[in-house]
């Protein structure tokens, strides 16, 4: 097997959930990164696993050769093929791997398999680049991590969320009020008009640097259902205030944890990434912090939600190592970074 060594042109695909994504990378800088979402999903109030495998199905060959396209690359030229092995959905992670594991036996080129969460921090390194050590909070609609990072691909997960994702915190809240999921952009979308303080919900008390948001999410749906008593147009006349409200809420309660390792760790670095870093809420408390002598990092916005490109950061950094996998590489459908 050949390897390149000055441009190594790298093909990522992410299908851990309800995203098809490909993308095209040289050396570490994105030259394309294509995101097909499926929508079949919103009618259900949730993804429908077995709808997302199919709908992997169907797009991941037009998805890919968008990626090629508008890199202008062609296949011949793709020095190793990336993709998400896990934790994700089983069968949308089947559709990913096989693919993949087809196109480098076909190629003869090298075969990365690559976990899903270590690729949301990864996101990092694809503009600005934060120094090491740092902190970074993962927060998307399937996990809850605080991840001590000290290098590229060394990473130490320091808590997590006990039971559900800040993300589920989130859509299910949406759900109570009758909104369509994923219901977290639009609690964001309502709570830009609303008064953040106009409803207070009680704050856990952490002891560990582990979240827990199963009581959180009970205590809303209590709120709602007690107002709804008095008033069943509550949710229509209040929505911004609710949502600013919420949102506000698990803002301060992730951050809160998320400074407790920072001091424990005495790590002024921090970074966010996943599916709710694009909470304009969560971007405007940790673009405060840098007032309070924290450096603070953002993903761009197309970098966290599920995407490629993050992929492929990972297959490059991999690559340098010789880290390759064999075509009986399984995916696994639980966390770990
Ligand atoms: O990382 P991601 O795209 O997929 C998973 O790996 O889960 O995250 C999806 C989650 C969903 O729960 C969605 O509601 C949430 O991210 N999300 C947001 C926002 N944009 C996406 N939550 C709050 N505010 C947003 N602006
Ligand atoms: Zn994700």
């Amino acid at each position: 097997m050949m390897l390149q060594s000055n441009e190594i042109f790298t093909l990522s695909i992410e299908s851990s959930c309800d995203d098809t994504s490909a993308a095209i990378l040289c050396n570490d800088i994105v030259l394309s990164n294509i995101v097909a979402t499926q929508k079949i999903h919103e009618q259900y109030g949730g993804v429908v696993p077995e709808l997302a495998s199919r709908a992997h199905q169907q797009n991941i060959v037009a998805v890919v050769d968008v990626a090629l396209k508008k890199a202008q690359i062609s296949m011949s030229q793709l020095s190793a093929i990336a993709f998400t092995n896990g934790p994700g959905l089983m069968g949308s992670l089947l559709v990913g791997s096989s693919f993949a594991k087809t196109m480098s036996m076909g190629l003869n080129i090298p075969l990365i398999a690559v976990n899903h969460m270590q690729a949301h921090v990864a996101a990092h390194y694809i503009d600005n680049k934060p120094s090491f050590p740092f902190l970074c909070l993962t927060v998307s609609g399937g996990h809850t991590q605080i991840i001590l990072v000290r290098d590229y691909l060394t990473m130490e997960v320091l808590g997590q969320t006990i039971d559900d994702a800040v993300g589920e915190a989130f859509d299910k809240a949406a759900k109570v009020m009758k909104l369509p999921y994923p219901g977290g952009p639009l609690i964001d979308k309502y709570a830009q008009e609303g008064d953040p303080l106009k409803y207070i919900f009680p704050m856990p008390a952490p002891n560990s640097l582990n979240y827990s948001f199963s009581g959180v999410k009970t205590a809303f749906l209590n709120f709602i259902n007690k107002n709804v008593q008095t008033n069943e147009d509550f949710v229509a006349e209040e929505l911004a205030n609710i949502c600013a409200s919420y949102q506000n809420h698990l803002v301060n309660y992730l951050l809160k944890v998320f400074l407790m390792a920072s001091q424990k760790h005495n790590i002024k670095v921090l970074c966010i990434a996943g599916g709710v870093s694009a909470n304009s809420g969560l971007r405007k408390s940790m673009l405060q912090l840098q007032s309070e002598g924290y450096s603070t990092y953002i993903p761009k916005f197309e970098y966290c939600t599920d995407n490629a490109a993050m992929i492929g950061i990972v297959g490059y950094y991999k690559y340098l190592q010789h880290d390759f996998s064999e075509v009986s590489v399984m995916p696994y459908s639980r966390t770990g970074v």
